[in-house]
């Protein structure tokens, strides 16, 4: 009996996620701007890794992430950073940076940049005029 490939399988496995989020912190590292919302940004060693192995996880892959780290829950993960549009494009042009280096199959990669987009959107915790926050 035939079973459902996964985008994880797909893509090649766990190689194309160290991959893209090496090219995407390589972005991340020459953004200033955005480099400076991390914690440790002068070593990403760590925040690489629970990257891709949320991303693997995410799209069908082993259950790493969630062995090492528990439930995502991203959002939550995300508040000590003040992430507002500007941050959150920064983010987004890095990973598509990434993903337009890597060029998955076209069918991968709309379902990449939809999932993408909606996510980053998600983790943003600020408006753009701090004058008009809602609190
Ligand atoms: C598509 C949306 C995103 C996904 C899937 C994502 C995923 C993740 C994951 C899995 C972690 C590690 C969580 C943990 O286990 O502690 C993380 C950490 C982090 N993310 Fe995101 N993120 C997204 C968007 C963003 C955006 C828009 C920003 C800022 C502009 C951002 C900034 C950070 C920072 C500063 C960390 C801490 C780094 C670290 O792990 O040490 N993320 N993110």
């Amino acid at each position: 009996m035939a079973e459902a490939r996964t985008v994880y399988d797909v893509v090649g496995g766990m190689a194309f996620f160290e991959a893209l989020v090496d090219r995407f912190y390589e972005g991340v590292a020459s953004d200033p701007p955005l480099l400076a919302l991390y914690p440790t940004p002068e070593d990403l060693t760590d925040a690489r890794r629970r990257l891709t192995l949320f991303l693997a996880q995410y799209w069908g892959g082993p259950t790493r992430y969630e062995q090492e780290r528990g439930h995502p829950r991203l959002r939550l993960r995300h508040a000590p950073f003040p992430i507002d549009a500007d941050a959150r494009d920064r983010w987004l042009r890095h990973m598509r940076d990434a993903l337009d280096a890597l060029d998955p199959p076209a069918d991968v990669r709309r379902a990449f940049d939809a999932y993408f987009a909606q996510a980053a959107e998600a983790m943003r915790n600020r408006e753009d005029r701090p004058g008009l926050a809602a609190g």
